[in-house]
């Protein structure tokens, strides 16, 4: 599926995601800045932090949320990018990449 990133310098890349990876993968494949993902996608870092624009995904689990609180600047649309996995429903997927990740 599609995804479309905005980055903090406010351009614009949509990127062509496989079903089963993630949200931080496509980033981090197509070496867009911004998401850092230092853990490597194992949800204890935050610094794959992105607000979620439009896209469907499952609610985030306990874990996650309990790390958002660490995100600077979390909003209520917050999500860690690494726990946001593409499958084939994924239609229509946004997200803006905060500039506070590093
Ligand atoms: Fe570390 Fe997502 S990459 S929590």
């Amino acid at each position: 599926p599609k995804v479309t990133y905005e980055l903090p310098d406010g351009s614009v890349h949509d990127v062509e995601v496989p079903c089963g990876q993630s949200v931080m993968d496509g980033s981090v494949r197509n070496n867009l800045p911004g998401i850092v993902a230092e853990c490597g996608g194992s949800c204890s870092c935050a610094t794959c932090h992105v607000f979620l624009d439009e896209g469907e995904f499952d609610e985030p689990t306990d874990e996650e949320r309990e790390l958002l609180e660490f995100a600077e600047g979390a909003r209520p649309e917050s999500r860690l990018s690494c726990q946001l996995i593409l499958d084939d429903s994924c239609a229509g997927v946004r997200v803006t990449v905060p500039g506070t990740n590093g």
